[in-house]
């Protein structure tokens, strides 16, 4: 059956044949999801394919997506079910005068109020309920695939919220009783480690650190993009890639980046990758101006390991074709406090919204972060 899996491998070829190229522990995990019934908490840098797999898990199960998008300060009303206020109200208009049937002839305000409070169930009816993404999942009538993504940015408040969500697949809402999914929906919970999830949230779930993929894989997922660029190309271009991520960068490139790498390469008609091509468009990879004059000074030893850098000593060229030491030793344009926040626990933070993550003097939440709140914040906003 189409929303079930056979076995791992059965997860791999539908996923592969919808463009997702799963390993075998993220494969197992998937497979295991959809026999056991329990969520999936994907935690991993940005750009490892975190949200891409719930998206391609509702593509292959032909599943609807319902998508929670998580944000500092957010509350259950946007993630749970909110009381439509302005369809409340504008009921109350339009009946109007049945309302003042019902208070005509009361005697006094106490009587009047008693009367409306008889009948003030209607207003908080399915009627004017405006579920969000975790009440529609457990409403549906069909089946859905859940992402709740990127559940570290919420508070603690909202993860409770999700306790009952991810244990019972249930949510309750105190006028109108509790709601039981028909169909238990696939729940994936993604997280950049920002923060510590509560020892709770994680019991429930089914938990999986993603990273990079390997050089292989990496190959096929360009590969597989069609981008243009030919493979021994792509093969080099991995190389380089990964040769960057093992600087200390305060964003690691991510797959993402080298698709887009490639791209913008096989745009450029590229036939050989020369560290002058790369270094040109190294900014399509490589969002910070810290990080791009990093990746200048490296690029041309990542391309020919035989190549003289500036800082070389005479004579320092080893000529035996592998890196060794350049890209790990300390970097030394990056403050000691910089390198402090990189040893903390919870580094993607850094990695993923920049300067302001742990260990720094900026405020916790990013621009960025803000800003993402905020258009999710309103693109989830019915108007009124
Ligand atoms: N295994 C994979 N197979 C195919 N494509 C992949 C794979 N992993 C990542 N990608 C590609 O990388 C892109 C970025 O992945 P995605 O947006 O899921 O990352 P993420 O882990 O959710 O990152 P973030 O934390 O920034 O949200 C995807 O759109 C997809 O094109
Ligand atoms: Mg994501």
């Amino acid at each position: 059956m189409a929303d079930t899996f056979a076995d791992v491998a059965d997860v791999v070829s539908r996923f592969a044949a919808h463009g997702y190229l799963a390993d075998q522990r993220l494969a197992t995990t998937v497979f295991l999801q959809s026999r056991l019934g329990k969520p999936v908490l994907l935690e991993g840098p940005a750009g490892v394919g975190k949200t891409q797999l719930a998206k391609s898990l509702a593509e292959v199960t032909g599943r609807r997506l319902l998508r929670l998008q998580c944000y500092e300060g957010q509350d259950e009303t946007t993630a749970l079910y909110e009381w439509d206020y302005g369809k409340q109200l504008l009921y109350t208009q339009l009946l109007r005068e049945k309302i003042g049937q019902i208070v005509g002839d009361a005697e006094g305000l106490t009587e009047a109020v008693g009367r409306i409070a008889a009948e003030e169930s209607v207003f908080f009816s399915e009627q004017f309920l405006a579920p969000r993404p975790l009440l529609e999942a457990v409403r549906s009538e069909e089946p859905v695939v859940l992402l709740i993504d990127e559940v570290d940015r919420a508070d603690e408040a909202l993860e409770a919220v999700l306790l009952e969500l991810l244990a019972e697949y249930q949510v309750s809402v105190p006028e109108l009783g509790t709601y039981r999914a028909k169909r238990e929906p696939y729940v994936v919970l993604t997280s950049n480690n920002t923060r510590d999830l509560s020892a709770a949230l994680k019991r429930r779930c089914l938990h999986l650190s993603l990273d990079y993929p390997d050089a292989e894989r990496e190959l096929a997922i360009i590969q597989s993009k069609d981008t243009g660029l030919p493979a021994a190309l792509a093969r080099a271009l991995i190389d380089v890639v990964r040769g960057l991520r093992e600087l200390d960068l305060r964003k690691a490139p991510s797959i993402s980046e080298t698709i887009d790498w490639a791209r913008t390469l096989a745009v450029l008609g590229a036939t050989e990758l020369t560290a002058d091509l790369l270094a040109q468009t190294a900014n399509v990879v490589v969002k910070y101006d810290r990080d791009l004059r990093r990746t200048l000074e490296v690029l041309p030893k990542l391309v020919d390991p035989n190549a003289e850098l500036p800082g070389d000593a005479p004579g320092h060229s080893h000529g035996h074709g592998h890196e060794h030491g350049h890209s790990r030793e300390p970097d030394h344009s990056h403050g000691p406090d910089v390198r402090a926040a990189k040893d903390e626990p919870g580094r993607h933070d850094e990695a993923y919204y920049g300067p302001s993550g742990p260990g720094r003097t900026q405020p916790a939440v990013g621009k960025s972060q803000g800003e993402r709140s905020f258009n999710a914040h309103n693109a989830r906003r019915r108007p009124v």
